[in-house]
């Protein structure tokens, strides 16, 4: 059975001391809930952050990673580095790493196979365009992406796989995509990994939206039957709103 998933993406967001007096309000407050609960705060915190999450069960995850093991590639980070600080989750293929930083298909699909090879666990991020949306191309570029990056993995794989479809004209936008695209979309998502594998990798796989989720929104999203939780960015650094948006779940 695919698992429940509320995550908080904090991007360049917090600063140590911010960090630290985030985590500690939302381990006091987190509510009994099925859903696993994740937050992803910059590469520097992470250490800290693990130490400070240690009697809490919200798990510590990295907002990206390199697909190569070690080497001279100034500013970056390898899979190596995070577990060994006890980090074995990591967002990969995030909009904003696509549009800024130019991660391109090809590359993603790179770091997939060096975290699955290293034992991460990979929170795949795709979505598609405004542009995309309003030509009538989102399904296409959507199945796209996903065949780009996770298609030639062998179904066992996809235990380790957990999918943030995230539409970027939602994303930091305040529009969020309706219950009703949301599940639209999942739903193609979950019949293409079935026609590409079958149906029980598509079944047992997470699939997360991402793209303005709030605490007034959250719930009649997350009631959709193929939406498994959420990706949440600005809302994850308000304690009381992340706390609400796990709540709707
Ligand atoms: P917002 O929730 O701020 O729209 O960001 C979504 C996101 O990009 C999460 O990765």
């Amino acid at each position: 059975m695919r698992s429940k998933i509320v995550a908080g993406n904090w991007k360049m967001n917090k600063n140590l001391e911010e960090t630290e007096t985030l985590l500690t309000e939302l381990s006091g407050k987190l509510p009994d809930s099925e859903a696993e609960v994740m937050v992803a705060p910059t590469f520097v915190n992470l250490s800290a952050a693990v130490r400070n999450l240690e009697n809490s069960s919200i798990q510590v995850i990295a907002q990206n990673m390199h697909f190569a093991e070690s080497g001279a590639y100034t500013g970056e980070i390898s899979a190596d580095m995070l577990l060994n600080i006890g980090v074995d989750t990591c967002i990969i293929g995030h909009s904003e790493r696509r549009a800024y930083f130019g991660e391109t298909d090809e590359i993603l699909a790179k770091k997939i196979k060096t975290a699955l090879k290293n034992g991460i666990r990979v929170m795949f991020c795709f979505g598609e365009e405004l542009e995309d949306r309003k030509s009538g191309n989102h399904f296409k570029v959507v199945e796209s992406q996903l065949k780009n990056a996770l298609f030639s993995l062998d179904k066992d794989a996809w235990s380790k796989i957990i999918l943030a479809y995230e539409p970027v004209w939602a994303i930091g936008t305040g529009e969020t995509a309706s219950p009703e695209q949301a599940q639209e979309m999942h739903a193609f998502i979950r019949k293409t990994i079935a026609e590409a594998f079958d149906a029980s990798v598509a079944d047992n796989v997470s699939i997360l939206y991402g793209g303005s989720v709030k605490p007034g929104n959250a719930a009649e999203i997350f009631s959709k039957p193929d939406v498994d939780g959420g990706l949440i960015g600005g809302a994850s650094l308000v304690a009381n709103d992340f706390i609400d948006i796990i709540k709707a779940i």
